[in-house]
């Protein structure tokens, strides 16, 4: 049989248990002698004892009240000592702690553990602490199946380094938004900003240039679907530019809301490209003047709308550029270089779809400048590295259709969980009733 090393605070509840069984033994045996035995014990012994088991009682629901904050309610604090007690037994079970003597007795120093909940308990903060001492690393594994219902979504070290933080949501929480019609979608978007993009209840995401990688089947044009609605029912209006290699639903799709700027032939999305860097250009000199004013400012702060190339199938267009002569070749990643270098200030955004971000398919400085980076569905573990480099933890789930992780700069610097809208109702008809958005038309489609 193996005896498990215990707490001092394991070994300090017991004892208080003792003493508090001891007291009580004592008040009844006074009281069973002085009714049957007809003695007389002097009366401030039984006080003594019923005060020392008040004080005794009373510090002991203090101490627990408060290492649980009361002050939240009943119900956090009896969450909070359910998933803290799970955490610390999880934790000795790992032999995560430091060895100490307790009055002559070995003890396990467990890390300290703190423990907050938001939005009505869905989410919550675990932060361990973190010492040299600890022999070995704290991971998730070792953790999760001690968190109950909540499971952990991002894992990081503090900025001190001193705690290991943990990121809970509830795992029976459904974060995918769902949307029966476009009025409700509608209604929805007008909390988000004219310049931010949601994905589910929880993330909401600065427009920025946008990489979404996801194995085929995984939902990524329809994530597309969900950006572009969003997009086009915005107060400030979007200047949409697609382009389908594959000539599949999204270029159905532009055909119906910017058919003037959307293409499906190479040829014709090399020059959507260029008429995309020519407006960026003529942008650039607009907002050069103006720059002189506001040295920081950008785009919208001069009431520019903003310009989004979206390509789907990058690869498949990579592939037929990489077969053309340099010059081509070279014209096209020049292109693409000048969107993603220049775009921010000038309001010109890239959004990439594709099945994985290799860089024969991406180039690495391309990559590396897409601030918003999503990886779809079950993806091999090469995907997640070269979307979000080495040594980053995806948490670990079955991810269903348009479901994933993403990174973003500030709001997640590991991979977080996401999951894309499922939009209930017809969404040919709802692209319909938003189309001729294009205003700037190609002089090849136009005519
Ligand atoms: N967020 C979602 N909610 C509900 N259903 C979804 C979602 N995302 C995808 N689906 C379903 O999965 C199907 C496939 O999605 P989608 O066409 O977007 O995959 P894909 O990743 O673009 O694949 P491919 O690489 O082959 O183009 C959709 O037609 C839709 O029925
Ligand atoms: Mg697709």
């Amino acid at each position: 049989m193996t005896s498990k090393v215990k707490t001092s605070r394991y070994l300090r509840g017991q004892a208080l248990v003792v003493i508090e069984s001891l007291l009580l033994l004592l008040v009844v045996g006074i009281f069973l002698t002085t009714r049957y035995l007809q003695m007389m014990i002097p009366d401030v012994i039984l006080i003594v004892c019923i005060f020392a088991i008040t004080v005794v009682g009373t510090c002991s629901v203090t101490f627990w009240s408060m290492r649980n904050h009361i002050s939240k309610g009943w119900r956090f604090a009896l969450r909070h000592y359910k998933l803290c007690l799970s955490v610390r037994r999880a934790l000795l079970d790992a032999a995560y702690y430091v060895p100490r003597q307790f009055f002559g007795t070995a003890v396990a120093q467990l890390p300290k553990i703190k423990l907050t909940f938001t939005d009505n308990y869905q989410r919550g903060m675990l932060l361990v602490e973190n010492r040299v001492k600890y022999a070995q690393r704290l991971d998730t594994a070792q953790l999760s199946s001690a968190l109950r219902r909540y499971v952990v979504e991002r894992s990081y070290l503090s900025d001190d380094e001193n705690y290991y933080c943990f990121e809970l949501f509830d795992s029976r929480l459904e974060r995918r938004l769902e949307f029966r019609s476009l009025d409700e979608l509608l209604s929805y978007n007008a909390q988000v900003g004219d310049l931010e993009l949601f994905i589910d209840k929880f993330t909401v995401i600065p427009l920025h240039h946008t990489l979404i990688v996801g194995q085929t089947g995984s939902g990524k044009t329809y994530g597309v679907y969900s950006f572009l609605l969003q997009m086009l029912i915005k107060p400030v209006q979007y200047q949409l530019y697609l382009a389908d290699p594959k000539g599949s639903s999204l270029s159905i799709l532009g055909d119906m809301i910017a058919p003037d700027c959307t293409a499906e032939d190479v040829d014709d999305i090399v020059a959507l490209l260029r008429e995309f860097n020519d407006v960026m250009d003529k942008r650039k000199a607009d907002l050069k003047a103006k720059l002189a004013t506001k040295l920081e400012a950008s785009y919208s702060d001069f009431g520019f709308n903003p310009y989004v190339f979206i390509f789907d199938e990058y690869a498949s267009f990579q592939s037929v550029v990489q077969a053309m002569d340099k010059k081509h070749r070279d014209e096209v990643n020049k292109l693409i270089s000048q969107i993603v270098l220049q775009g921010r200030q000038l309001g010109f955004f890239l959004f990439i779809v594709m099945q994985k971000s290799d860089s024969t398919s991406l180039p690495t400085m391309i990559r590396d400048n897409l601030p918003l980076k999503i990886v779809l569905g079950n993806a091999e573990q090469q995907t997640y590295v070269t979307a979000f480099g080495t040594g980053v933890e995806i948490p670990s789930r079955d991810f269903r259709k348009g479901e994933g992780v993403y990174t973003f700069p500030g709001i997640a610097n590991t991979p977080k969980l996401c999951a894309f809208s499922y939009l209930n109702f017809d969404i040919n008809a709802a692209f319909r009733a938003k189309r001729g958005l294009c205003n700037n038309p190609r002089s090849s489609k136009g005519a």
